[in-house]
């Protein structure tokens, strides 16, 4: 009788909390019913409309006032945004919020590192975190919407938007993806301190041909759908990303603004995505100068029929839309539908009822723990490529030590790229904290030498080589002003810009041992310093704590553990160079470069017929997972759970892990799988999952992984994502080239 009595007492309780669920979504969707009855079509229209406030006139006010604009970008003064704010609340007839958005793309005050820095940590915890940070600091300066992250899969380092990304690969963009979304919007969007993140950039855009920014790219669907939108569709269904941003590039001849498969078939059913579709800056407008559209009204129609619901600055919507209702060419259903979306990421940000910007005096901006946590993640991101006689950390017998370059205190160029608020004043550079942390005990002889990277000056040459012969070593700070990547900031060479090389030529003939830093946003080629070097770290653009991170890394108080997101090619020549490629048929076995053994008259078949460069070999300079620690590790018994499988069973991998150096380390251990044949030609390998593991030394740890079968789906000829039974190779390793292999089959 009890148990009956309490099973009905729980469903009750269950049906009362499914109905407060159901009621609390039935009251949004009335409220934005009751809201959208009450509109014209001009004010639906002035939703879609969002306008730049990089100079808030009395036309940006009167246009408030008329319901003609929905959100706004690059206002960032609270007190600004609460002007504008009260314009649209008690000006304009039906009183609807604005929403104020900003490219907060890796910190709003509090700078982390630029986002390719903050996949090396293979950390996912840092990335969110970051977020956190990111969305504290600027939701308290009223911004609520953010154009990150950016997940565009990067993987040729000519872009310069390459920076922004999460790299190469297809999974570790989606793990930070996710993360960074998380972080964004945190638990609930109604949180003051939630900002709407923004999936971006929809898609493709990381393709562009010769990694010319704007450029066109080509993907076939089946590609896009097992490399490039994987990212977007995990932030949708595991983080809930509220929106997602179309990209410049067309693909396949299709500006995405205006791409009906994308913005209807596949977000809206396929993947039922009810948040809101946001356009680039005037990228409905482009259209027009892509010749896709005859003019702004034709870009205006295409893009809101395939199922654009904001346009970005240009204009087209709200000049042309009304008529194009009026003239049946797009209906009022359309318009709706985009503003139920738009009037719902307001609602749920809770700005009908708290639309403006507490204006507290106490601020979290630079907060300590937010430092902290900038420090961390900066720590985590930097990458060890090289390490001769472990001369990293640096110990006590270093007494006098040479910073040398243009990049060793350089406040602006260390936050990297798309750091509109960030202060370079809150900078603290690797000089200040060499100083402030070691100063005591090492004589630290500064030479900038190159007033920045670009700098051909070398008239300071020998101030930098005097100072190196006093030296016990040399830190050398070289790599990229921040300017030179981001938006339309590609490169055709990736070797180092100005005269920094000679530095490095130079100070290399002192015979002192030279510890090389290299900041910039992109992998570069730097084969020729890598030999004149006796340590390399890549530390990326490690953003405001970069100098503490550096130092407390560099003097041993912490180490490396960073692991390369994207290939570093030996020359650009080579680029595409990525690790998971499609197999083919004629792999090159070896590496080597023929062109100077070549003898005279040779045989047209004499030197093989595999895919290799005759100048360049094939293989890059450094892999895709490399990095080094103060340690080393040892990888043995990878066991396999069982050898034949199905397609919904779960496969144990597990390793065994050993710390056989003489310094704690923290290896991410990374776990790839390869399908020995199937429909579509396979990727050679992928990336399905990793793990950070600390260990002291002598430490030995069985690492285990849990691997569902139905990770080895993929979008096969049919264009079904599908589980192909057959042969699998699972491969463990610390990197995504000395990897232990195992083979089992898939029923
Ligand atoms: C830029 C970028 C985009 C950014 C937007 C707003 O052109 O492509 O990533 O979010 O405009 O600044």
């Amino acid at each position: 009788m009890m148990k009956r009595l309490s099973l009905r007492i729980c469903s009750l309780f269950v049906f009362c909390g499914m109905f407060g669920y159901l009621s609390a979504q039935d009251n949004l969707e009335n409220r934005i019913e009751k809201m959208l009855s009450k509109m014209t079509l001009r004010q639906k229209i002035g939703q879609m409309n969002q306008v730049n406030a990089r100079k808030p006139d009395g036309k940006l006010y009167q246009q408030i006032r008329n319901g003609e604009v929905g959100s706004i970008l690059n206002a960032e003064d609270p007190v600004l945004l609460n002007q504008l704010q009260k314009a649209a609340v008690d000006s304009s007839q039906l009183g609807i919020p604005l929403l104020f958005a900003r490219d907060v793309i890796h910190g709003f005050k509090t700078i982390f590192p630029i986002p390719l820095g903050q996949a090396a940590s293979f950390n996912p915890e840092i990335v969110e975190e970051g977020a956190r940070v990111a969305a504290v600091e600027a939701s308290e300066n009223g911004i609520r919407w953010t154009f990150a992250p950016m997940m565009d899969i990067s993987r040729d380092p000519r872009w310069g938007r390459i920076a922004e990304s999460f790299g190469e690969d297809t999974y570790l963009s989606e793990v930070m993806a996710v993360a960074m979304v998380k972080g964004f919007q945190g638990k609930d969007l109604s949180d003051p301190s939630s900002i709407a993140a923004c999936a971006k950039h929809f898609i493709g855009y990381g393709a562009v041909e010769g990694g010319r920014d704007y450029n066109i790219s080509n993907i076939p669907e089946r590609q896009l759908r097992n490399v490039y939108l994987p990212p977007f569709e995990r932030s949708i269904q595991e983080a809930g990303c509220a929106t997602i941003m179309t990209s410049f590039n067309s693909n396949n001849g299709i500006p995405p603004s205006a791409s009906k498969f994308l913005l209807t078939d596949l977000l809206r059913k396929e993947w039922k995505f009810d948040g809101v579709v946001v356009s680039d800056w005037a990228s409905v407008s482009i259209m027009v100068t892509q010749g896709f559209c005859e003019d702004k009204k034709e870009a205006a129609k295409k893009a809101a029929n395939a199922g654009l619901e904001i346009e970005m600055v240009s204009g087209c919507f709200i000049d042309h839309l009304e008529q194009l209702v009026k003239e049946g060419a797009v209906s009022e259903e359309t318009i709706n539908n985009a503003v139920r979306n738009i009037l719902r990421l307001k609602y749920k940000l809770g700005l009908f009822d708290n639309p403006y910007t507490d204006l507290r005096p106490e601020r979290k901006i630079y907060a300590a723990e937010h430092l902290k946590a900038a420090k961390k993640a900066a720590e985590e991101s930097f990458v060890l490529l090289k390490n001769e006689q472990d001369i990293l950390p640096l110990g006590n017998d270093i007494k006098t030590v040479a910073v040398i370059g243009p990049l060793a205190d350089a406040p602006h160029d260390q936050m990297g790229t798309w750091c509109f608020d960030g202060e370079k004043e809150y900078t603290q550079t690797p000089l200040e904290a060499l100083k402030k942390q070691f100063g005591k005990n090492v004589n630290f002889i500064y030479e900038q030498t190159l007033a920045f990277s670009r700098d051909k000056d070398k008239t300071k040459f020998p101030k930098a080589i005097e100072a190196a012969l006093k030296s016990d070593v040399i830190l050398l700070f070289v790599g990229e002003e921040s300017i030179l990547s981001g938006e339309a900031h590609s490169l055709a060479g990736l070797d180092l810009v100005g005269a920094q090389s000679e530095l490095l030529s130079e100070l290399s003939k002192t015979g002192k041992p030279i510890v090389t830093v290299i900041m910039a946003g992109r992998p570069l080629t730097i084969a020729k310093e890598l030999d004149l070097s006796d340590a390399v770290l890549y530390a990326w653009h490690p953003g405001t704590m970069g100098g503490p991170a550096l130092a407390g890394i560099l003097f041993g108080k912490s180490y490396p553990s960073g692991k390369l997101p994207v290939t570093i090619p030996r020359y650009v020549g080579q680029i595409p160079l990525y690790y998971s490629h499609e197999k083919i048929g004629r792999p090159a076995k070896k590496n080597e470069v023929l062109l100077d053994d070549i003898p005279s008259e040779a045989k047209q078949s004499s030197l093989g017929n595999t895919s290799y460069y005759l100048d360049a070999g094939f293989d890059a300079l450094f892999d895709f997972g490399y990095g080094l620690s103060y340690t080393t590790f040892e990888y043995s018994d990878l066991t396999l759970s069982k050898d034949i499988l199905s397609k919904d069973e779960v496969l144990q991998v597990s390793v065994a892990l050993k710390n056989t150096g003489k310094r704690e380390g923290c290896e991410v251990v990374q776990l790839y799988t390869s399908d020995i044949a199937a429909s579509i030609a396979p990727l050679v390998k992928e990336l399905k999952d990793f793990k950070r593991v600390t260990l002291k030394p002598g430490e030995q740890q069985v690492v285990t992984f849990d691997l569902p079968i139905q990770k080895l789906a993929f979008w096969n000829y049919e264009m079904k994502k599908v589980v192909e039974p057959g042969k699998f190779d699972v491969m463990v390793g610390g990197n995504s080239v000395d990897l232990l292999t195992r083979r089992f089959t898939v029923k």
